[in-house]
Order: C-alpha cells, then sequence, then structure tokens
C-alpha cells in the first residue's frame, strides 16, 4: 500500500565563521602569488582561519546550535545530527558524536557524510529522506570544515582557494504548503582524483616518508575541476529543478558553492541566467567546502536576498566529483534569525580526549595569528 510522505522545509539556519582572516597580502608574504592573480582568477579577498582552539566540530556545534535557536527549537528537539565535512576532528569518532554531546542532544542518531564540497547538499537529501518517511521530525544538517588544516601553506595552488568554517539548517516535516521542491545527486568518477589527500587513511596510512612528502595535504588539479564543476553544477541544478516542475526562469536566487567566482561566471553565462540573482560571498570566506552554502544561505536570508515565498536553488561541486542541487520554496521569516543572537563558541564545549593538548594551527599561519609583520621564511614557487 503506498503512503504519502510528508513534506520537509527549513525551519532554523545559521553559520559561524572564525575572526582571524587570512588575506590576500598576507599571502603574497608567503608564496609567489599577488593579489590581483587571486581577485581575477578566483574573487578571493579574504578567508577565515580557525583558532588553535576551533575544530570542525566545535564550529559545526556553534553553527548547530544558531540554526536551532532561529528555528525556535531547543537541542533535545533534533532527532537527526548530520555533519557534512572532509575534515573531522577524528577519523572517529565522527564529528556529528562530537557535536551531539556538545550542543547537549541526548536522543538523535549522530554521523558524518563525506561527499567533500557536495557534503551539505548531500546531507540535506539524506536528511530529507529520514523526514519525508517520518523517521524523524527534525533533523541539523551541518556543513563544517578546517581546510586550513589540510592545505599546503607553500602550493600557491591551492593555498588561496580555501577557508574555515560552519553553517547549518534544522530541516523539519511538515504537511504545510511550500518547502523543499525538488533534489537531484550526481557522482562523476571522472574526477575521482583530481582534488584528494593522498595519505593519512587506509589505503596510505600515515608514515614520516608520507608526512615528509606532503601527503596529507590536499592536492588539486585546478583546470580539469573548474571545466567539471561548470558542467555538473549546471546539469545537476537542472535536473533539480526538473523534478519540480521549474525552470531557471522560475528561481528567484541560485545559491552555489563557492569554489571560485568565475566557476559562476561561466555557469552563468552558459546557462543564461542573471548573475544578480547567484548569491556570491566567495571573497569573504573563500571555498570553505561542505560549509560554503549553508553559510551563503545565512547570509542571503541576513541580507534580505531571500523572504518567505522565494524560490531557492541550492546548488554545490566537489572532490569525488560529487554534485547535489534542492530546489526550495523559502517558507521561515528571515526575522526568526534574531532568536539565535548572543549564541556563540562559549556556549560550545567539545569533549576532552585526556591526551596531551596539540595545537593544530598551521605553523605557516602562526605569523599572522600573533600579529609579526611577516612569515619567517617564503613557500618556493611550483
Ligand atoms: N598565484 C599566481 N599564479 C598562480 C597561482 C597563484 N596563487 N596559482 C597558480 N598560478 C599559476 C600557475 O602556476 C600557472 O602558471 P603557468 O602558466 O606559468 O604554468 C598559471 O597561474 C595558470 O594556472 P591555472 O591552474 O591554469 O589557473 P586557473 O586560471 O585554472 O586557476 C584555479 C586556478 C583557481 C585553481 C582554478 O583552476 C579553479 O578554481 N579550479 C576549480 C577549483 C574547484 O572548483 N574546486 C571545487 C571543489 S574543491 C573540494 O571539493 C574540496
Amino acid at each position: 500500500m503506498a503512503r504519502s510522505l510528508m513534506g520537509v522545509r527549513v525551519t532554523g539556519w545559521g553559520a559561524y565563521a572564525p575572526d582571524l582572516k587570512l588575506t590576500n597580502a598576507a599571502l603574497e608574504q608567503m608564496v609567489d602569488t599577488n593579489d590581483e592573480w587571486i581577485m581575477t582568477r578566483t574573487g578571493i579577498s579574504e578567508r577565515r582561519i580557525a583558532a588553535p582552539e576551533e575544530t570542525t566540530a566545535s564550529m559545526a556545534a556553534v553553527a548547530g546550535l544558531r540554526a536551532i535557536a532561529t528555528a525556535g527549537l531547543a537541542p533535545d528537539d533534533i532527532d537527526l545530527i548530520i555533519v557534512g565535512t572532509l575534515t573531522p576532528d577524528y577519523p572517529l569518532p565522527s564529528a556529528a558524536a562530537l557535536v551531539k554531546e556538545a550542543i547537549g542532544n541526548k536522543h538523535a542518531a549522530a554521523f558524518d557524510l563525506a561527499a567533500a564540497c557536495s557534503g551539505f547538499v548531500y546531507g540535506y537529501r539524506v536528511a530529507h529522506g529520514y523526514l519525508a518517511s517520518g523517521l524523524a521530525k527534525h533533523a541539523l544538517v551541518i556543513g563544517a570544515e578546517t581546510m586550513s588544516r589540510c592545505t599546503d601553506f607553500s602550493d600557491r595552488g591551492t593555498c588561496v582557494l580555501f577557508g574555515d568554517g560552519a553553517g547549518a539548517v534544522v530541516l523539519s516535516a511538515s504537511d504545510e504548503p511550500g518547502g523543499t521542491l525538488g533534489i537531484e545527486l550526481t557522482t562523476d568518477t571522472a574526477a575521482t582524483y583530481s582534488i584528494w589527500i593522498p595519505a593519512g587513511a587506509a589505503a596510505r596510512p600515515a608514515t614520516a616518508a608520507t608526512v615528509a612528502a606532503s601527503e596529507h595535504f590536499m592536492r588539486m588539479r585546478g583546470g580539469e575541476t573548474f571545466k567539471l564543476a561548470v558542467r555538473k553544477l549546471g546539469s545537476t541544478a537542472i535536473r533539480a529543478l526538473e523534478k519540480s516542475n521549474m525552470t531557471l526562469d522560475d528561481v528567484d536566487l541560485v545559491v552555489p558553492h563557492q569554489a571560485n567566482a568565475r566557476i559562476l561566471e561561466a555557469l552563468s553565462k552558459i546557462q543564461n541566467f542573471p548573475m544578480e540573482r547567484v548569491f556570491v560571498n566567495i571573497h569573504k570566506y573563500g571555498n570553505t567546502s561542505a560549509a560554503s552554502v549553508p553559510i551563503a544561505l545565512s547570509e542571503a536570508v541576513a541580507e534580505g536576498r531571500i523572504k518567505p515565498g522565494d524560490r531557492i536553488l541550492l546548488v554545490a561541486f566537489g572532490a569525488g566529483g560529487t554534485a547535489g542541487a534542492v530546489a526550495l520554496q523559502w517558507t521561515a521569516n528571515p526575522d526568526d534569525r534574531l532568536r539565535a543572537d548572543g549564541i556563540g563558541p562559549k556556549d560550545v564545549r567539545i569533549l576532552d580526549t585526556g591526551l596531551e593538548p596539540v595545537s593544530p594551527f598551521p605553523p605557516a599561519l602562526e605569523w599572522i595569528r600573533v600579529g609579526a609583520s611577516g612569515p619567517e621564511a617564503k613557500g618556493s614557487p611550483e
């Protein structure tokens, strides 16, 4: 017997970005690059870097608490916690388990989801399945990354691109009209090793040799990733719209993954869709991977770019050739975000391991953190 599915809507949203800024001017002092190259090739002006005491889970917990407060809920109203991330605090336990403990939730199922920059959109899809089928009532979907911990700050091809942060939504089951309209996820194996971290996991466990060869840092073939990103963002978005009986003309605002402003401009040109209806905040944060869509969504609401009734398209592309898009009709009151005022890092505490603490902060950025005038040595060009 066929059973009717519940509708799913965004009822809460929130984001967190660390205070410390890594500017193009600072990068100029570290590697052979310049502000003009970075701005014209990527659109990035600065990124945020997590403090030594911050981790993916701690930032995720702040964004999560803000989203829960915005939804007018208490942490224990959440039945499911998904953290999309490629930079969990540890291989295990999951960042989601740490978040659950940090926000004081008692009964939710909590797990991480590995789909790189598409992690948040993939998480949305999974949570949607739980909610629509009645397995959960409220889900917390977070995208959170500490990219600075897997970035080689002597590689100018990647270190100018990435930043740290977290964003979250609460998704709730509801039979009211509006909410999620259509979702599409794809994975293109052509890009399997276009962006990758060669060592530190089961195929190449960390050894002194892998660390000496910097194999624990992210590597990227930028050109081929760029082209595939433009193609897959477009085709995945169109498919999600088709599932929603919509076309791009019906979309009030696209909130895309922020990997490169030129990717978004190329996409807008190919799809004949005006850039005025594409939300861009990459200049402030760089590519925060799974965090980028929910950070952008929160900022778009705060800036008055999203109002009830608007049709929104979330779309992302990432490592592993993952891509995902969600078409939705916004139903929440943008002013609900004021309920999260005052929530910050002071409100979360990640369970202590009992081990001797180490600073995870990148040594190459220490001079910025302590306010020195420059690094000791500049990284050599490729
Ligand atoms: N400063 C100055 N010069 C640079 C820099 C830099 N920071 N980086 C590269 N260059 C040089 C290159 O060495 C090259 O020099 P050469 O011609 O002498 O060899 C030249 O600039 C052009 O390099 P390209 O790689 O062709 O530059 P491109 O215009 O493609 O921009 C970039 C590179 C920004 C990385 C771009 O390819 C890109 O954004 N790719 C997509 C990234 C992406 O979408 N990632 C999404 C997923 S990320 C995830 O899932 C974790």
